[in-house]
C-alpha cells in the first residue's frame, strides 16, 4: 500500500483514534544510509575491530528535518482539538515545519524567530507557507518564554517540544531505525538543541525494548510487532552540543548562546530532565563540538559520502568520530547517528570561505584545459 505518512504507519504506537484529523505530508521512513568510506579510513587509522556507521537522513522529510515527524502529531492533535491556529519559538526548521502543516490543516501558524539568525532556506519555507513570522529582538530561549507566556492569553496551540504529541511523533526515528537494521544499534549519537529530539528517540527505543516483555504498558499484549524481530537491547544514547551552545556541558542554562550551527544556537533546554534521563539511563554522555570541527565533518560528509547535512547535523558524526577515535565508542560497534536537517536549509554557510568555482570562457579550449587540468 502507499505510505501514508507515520501515523498510519505507526497508529498503533500513537495516541490517535479515529476521529483523530490525519494531518501528514506523507513525513517519515527516511533512509539509513551506511557510511563506507569513511568508516573504512577510520578501520585504517585506529587498527581495531571496524565499526558501522548508520546516518539516519532526516533531511529528506518533506520540509527538509525531522521536525515533521513531530508536527505531523501536534497539528494532528491541535486539529482534532479544533485549533484554528499554532505557534513556536523557532531557530527555523520547526518554524518551517509548523507553517507547513498548518496550511495543509487549515490553520494559522504564528512563528517567532531570532532575528538575524536563521538561514534563508528556512525563512523562505515559513514565508512561502505562508505563515505569520515574528522576528523578535532576542534569541531562541528569549521566544520560547514568550510562546509560554502568550498561549495563556490567546488562543494559540504550542507546537513546540514541551508539547507532548511531538515527542511521539519524534519517536518514529528510533522504530524506523529498528526496523531497519533489525535490532537497536549499540551506539546512537544525536545533536542536541532544545533536547526534544533526543527525549524522542529514546522513548522510541525504550517502547521497542519493553515490546513483548512483561513491563510493556503500550500495547497490552497486542504488540503490532510481534512478527518482527524483538529486542530488548536499548542503544547508548550520546548528545553532542556545539561548544558555545553547550548547557548540559555547563550543568545549567547558558546566557548568551553561539554558534554557526544556528538550528541549536539555545541555551536553555525545554527537555532538560528527559534528555539528561535518556544519556543517564542508557549509560551515555553528553560532549561538544567546536563550530570549526563540525562545520568540517558538514564538509566531509557531502564530499566523502555524498551526504549533504546542515551544520548542526553534522554535530552527530562529529562527535561520533571522536569518540570512535578516543576509544570511547569501541571498535566493532554499529553506530546510528541523526542527521537531523538537509544541507540546502542553509547554503550560505556550506560554502562560505570556498572558492571552488571557476569561471571559464564558454569555449572548447578553455572548458577542455579546465578538465584536462585536473585530471
Ligand atoms: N538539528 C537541527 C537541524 C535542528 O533544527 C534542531 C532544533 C536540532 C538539531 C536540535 O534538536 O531541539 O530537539 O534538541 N531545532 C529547533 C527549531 C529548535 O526551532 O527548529 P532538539
Amino acid at each position: 500500500m502507499r505510505y501514508q505518512g507515520l501515523i498510519e504507519r505507526y497508529r498503533d504506537r500513537l495516541p490517535v483514534d479515529d476521529t483523530t484529523p490525519v494531518v501528514s505530508l506523507c513525513e517519515g521512513d527516511t533512509p539509513l544510509i551506511e557510511l563506507h568510506n569513511l568508516t573504512g579510513e577510520l578501520a585504517a587509522e585506529t587498527g581495531g575491530d571496524p565499526v558501522r556507521i548508520f546516518v539516519k537522513y532526516e533531511g529528506l522529510n518533506p520540509t527538509g528535518s525531522f521536525k515533521d515527524r513531530g508536527m505531523t502529531m501536534a497539528v494532528s492533535k491541535a486539529a482534532e482539538k479544533g485549533a484554528k491556529a499554532i505557534v513556536c519559538a523557532s531557530t527555523g526548521n520547526t518554524s518551517a515545519a509548523a507553517a507547513a502543516y498548518a496550511a495543509r490543516a487549515g490553520m494559522t501558524a504564528f512563528v517567532l524567530i531570532p532575528e538575524g539568525k536563521i538561514p534563508m532556506g528556512k525563512l523562505a519555507q515559513a514565508i512561502a507557507h505562508g505563515a505569520v513570522v515574528l522576528q523578535i529582538r532576542g534569541n531562541f530561549d528569549d521566544g520560547m518564554r514568550l510562546v509560554k507566556e502568550v498561549a495563556g492569553e490567546a488562543p494559540v496551540e504550542i507546537v513546540n517540544s514541551i508539547n507532548p504529541y511531538r515527542l511521539q511523533g519524534q519517536k518514529t526515528g528510533a522504530f524506523e531505525i529498528i526496523e531497519a537494521l533489525g535490532d537497536a544499534p549499540d551506539y546512537h549519537c544525536i545533536p542536541v538543541g532544545n533536547a526534544g529530539n533526543i527525549s524522542g528517540y529514546w522513548i522510541g527505543y525504550s517502547e521497542m525494548a519493553g515490546c513483548n516483555t512483561a513491563s510493556c504498558t503500550l500495547c497490552n499484549g497486542e504488540c503490532p510487532y510481534l512478527e518482527q524481530p524483538k529486542t530488548r537491547k536499548r542503544p547508548v544514547m550520546v548528545g553532542y552540543q556545539a561548544a558555545g551552545a553547550a548547557p548540559f556541558m555547563r550543568g545549567a542554562p547558558v546566557e548568551a548562546p553561539e554558534t554557526l550551527a544556528t538550528a541549536i544556537r539555545i541555551g536553555n533546554p525545554q527537555s532538560w530532565d528527559l534528555a539528561r534521563a535518556a544519556i543517564e539511563e542508557s549509560g551515555g554522555w553528553f560532549d561538544e563540538v567546536t563550530d570549526d570541527e563540525l562545520l568540517a565533518t558538514q564538509s566531509l560528509l557531502a564530499t566523502r559520502e555524498g551526504v549533504f547535512c546542515e551544520p548542526a547535523s553534522a554535530v552527530s558524526l562529529c562527535g561520533a568520530v571522536r569518540d570512535i577515535r578516543a576509544g570511547r565508542i569501541p571498535g566493532g560497534s554499529t553506530i546510528t547517528c541523526t542527521l537531523t536537517g538537509h544541507g540546502l536549509k542553509d547554503t550560505a554557510t556550506a560554502i562560505a570561505g570556498r572558492e571552488t568555482v571557476e569561471t571559464v570562457d564558454a569555449d572548447l579550449a578553455s572548458v577542455k584545459a579546465a578538465i584536462v587540468g585536473r585530471l
